[in-house]
């Protein structure tokens, strides 16, 4: 991967700007929480993990302009503010959980307030170098779902632009690509925010891996037609019983494979399951703006006062998904008791 999505540096958290891409790569770099709390509400830095690891890197900034006697403070209110940006991924929590954990212990153990700050950045880079090792190992349980010459159908930006690098659904794409069994990789184009075409297409043909960009409309048709083998997309959030909230247009997709009889897989790390959530009900999905649906590259696409709704995930139920991918091995059905067993592994 010839990309660094976000990256711990000595002047603060640097980003690929996404919003800007194919079009420009630009970095930015980033000196406060609060202006990462705002890059990942403005999707500069988006995708479950990627989100998580940008804001425990945020709070190890933020704990290294704080006063030594505001460190417990500043990790409370940083951890609030980070945590509100976009709440359907786990991901985010689970990270600064891990971040205010450990820093909380070291806190209470009287631990010196630079030794503190020190901790923070360690942490915050030990994650982002777990997430690569995870989507890794996704990628070698994955790769043997993908026969000889697949043509294999993902949708939004499961990639190293979504995760710390390599990528969950894109991990397991690109382990069975260099293991050359993949013909193509039809990629959704993923509305309102394109993260098909802008983001994935980008991603793999910068790969040399074979894409081939449909809107999302043409699923179907394709599926009907025998031009797709399989379905690998990523999660934002997996409930204790296999139910998965992942970009709009997610179920949809699990629906039309079940109906022409094609594999769907979920490739996601542990992080991404939440054990605490039963079900896909339980799931906080995010609403954006509905001008997000009503411009198109800064155009009005729609009368002036219409209305829109931009729900930006939905929830596939546990039954439609043929395997969970994960760092430690692949579930399959019943989830409930496959997952819990993978958590005390
Ligand atoms: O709104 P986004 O772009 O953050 O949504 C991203 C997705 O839905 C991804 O599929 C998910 O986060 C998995 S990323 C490995």
């Amino acid at each position: 991967m010839s990309f660094t999505t976000v990256r711990l540096g000595e002047q603060g958290v640097e980003l690929l700007d996404q919003r800007l891409l194919p079009h420009e790569e630009r970095y930015i770099v980033l000196k406060t929480a609060e202006e990462v709390a705002r890059a990942i509400e403005e999707m500069v830095v988006r995708g479950a993990p990627a989100i998580g690891i940008a804001a425990a890197m945020g709070m190890a900034i933020e704990l290294a302009r704080a006063s030594d006697a505001k460190l417990a403070e500043t990790l409370t209110q940083v951890g609030a503010r980070l945590r509100a940006t976009r709440p359907t991924a786990v991901n985010l929590s689970w990270a600064l959980e891990r971040m205010e954990g450990e820093l909380r212990s070291l806190l209470a153990a009287g631990a010196e307030p630079d030794a503190v700050r020190e901790a923070a950045r360690t942490l915050a880079q030990r994650l982002h170098d777990e997430d690569v090792a995870s989507c890794r190992a996704i990628g070698d349980v994955g790769a043997p779902l993908v026969p000889e010459r697949s043509i294999v159908l993902t949708h939004c930006n499961a990639g190293g632009l979504a995760t710390a690098g390599y990528g969950t659904a894109l991990g397991v794409i690109r382990s069975a690509a260099r293991e050359g069994r993949v013909r193509d990789v039809l990629v959704s184009e993923t509305r309102p925010f394109l993260q098909g075409s802008r983001l994935t297409a980008w991603e793999l043909s910068r790969d040399r891996i074979p894409v081939t960009l449909i809107t999302d409309s043409m699923a179907g048709s394709l599926m009907r037609l025998g031009q797709v083998d399989l379905v690998v997309v990523g999660a934002d959030r997996i409930a204790a019983n296999g139910d998965v909230a992942n970009k709009i247009g997610t179920y949809a997709l699990a629906v039309l494979a079940q109906a022409h009889g094609l594999p769907f897989y979920v490739a996601a790390p542990l992080s991404t399951i939440d054990f605490e959530t039963a079900c896909g009900d339980e799931i906080p999905i995010e609403q954006r703006a509905p001008e997000e649906v009503l411009h198109f590259a800064g155009q009005s696409i729609a009368p002036e006062g219409v209305k829109a709704l931009h729900p930006a995930f939905d929830v596939t139920p546990a039954e439609l998904v043929s395997a969970v991918v994960t760092e430690r091995g692949l579930v399959r059905p019943p989830y409930g008791p496959g997952l819990a067993r993978l958590r005390n592994r």
